[in-house]
């Protein structure tokens, strides 16, 4: 499978970067043998898109979406409205959602139906806090996350964001990361059948840098990163696409 490199621009961005980035990777996603996306905030996915043009590689995503098509919801984006102005893919269940929108794993699952009814590729957020790790409950608390979060008609790609690791500047080990990838790849096996599960592309997100991005990608079951800070920043976020192809050619970790 190919490396998938997902910017998460989360609360961040204008029309000047917008422009800044669509003219960056443009320029350099044709000779990158990567998937690169972007989910910038709902206003700057339409004049990205513009930006990028159709026959871009570059892929847009939402950031969330309600579970309903439509209807009197203030405030809220049906996944409907991000295809129709160029997403193809949406982020669901990010533990900042979880964690300032309280939503529950039942919400997600719904939210994770929507996507799939518009024809949106959900990239779905499991991580766990520092206290549930430190009591040796990363693995129970993340697979009752999966459990929770997706339907059992999944198609999609998996995130895994220790909540712990996002915007500190601080990473599990190698070790923690391919534990944890190796579990999310077994529990999927489990629920969807070998074949199934290793299609689902596994992402490790949470301070992935330049610096830690080829360490981060060469580990066993990660087929990506989930990029925040680091993404707004296009040479940044670059490095870490190049990171993914150099990855391949350093030794497993
Ligand atoms: P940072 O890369 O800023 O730690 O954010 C990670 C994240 O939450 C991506 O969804």
């Amino acid at each position: 499978m190919r490396p998938l490199i997902v910017g998460n621009w989360k609360m961040n961005g204008t029309l000047a970067l917008v422009a800044e980035h669509a003219a960056a990777l443009t320029a350099a996603a044709s000779a990158l043998a990567v998937d690169l996306a972007v989910c910038p905030p709902f206003p700057l996915i339409a004049p990205f898109a513009a930006q990028l043009g159709r026959e871009s590689p570059v892929r847009l995503g939402g950031q969330d979406c309600h579970p309903e098509a439509q209807g009197a919801h203030t405030g809220d984006v049906a996944a409907e409205m991000l295809r129709e102005v160029g997403a193809s893919l949406v982020i669901l269940g990010h533990s900042e959602r979880r964690q300032d929108h309280g939503e529950s794993d039942a919400l997600i699952r719904a939210k994770v139906g929507a996507a799939r009814r518009a024809g949106l590729t959900p990239i779905v957020c499991v991580g766990e806090k520092e206290a549930e790790r430190e009591a040796g409950r990363a693995e129970e608390v993340v697979g009752g996350q999966l459990a929770g979060s997706l339907p059992d008609d999944f198609a999609g790609v998996i995130a895994y964001e220790p909540v712990w690791a996002i915007g500190t500047g601080r990473t599990p080990t190698g070790e923690d990361i391919a534990a944890m990838h190796r579990f999310l790849r077994k529990t999927l096996a489990a629920r969807f059948g070998a074949a199934r599960a290793g299609a689902i592309p596994l992402l490790y997100g949470g301070s992935v840098k330049p610096a830690n991005a080829v360490e981060i990608l060469k580990t066993a079951e990660v087929d990506g990163v989930l990029v925040g800070g680091a993404s707004l920043v296009s040479d940044d976020f670059l490095a870490i696409a190049r990171a993914a192809l150099l990855a391949r050619f350093a030794p497993s970790g």
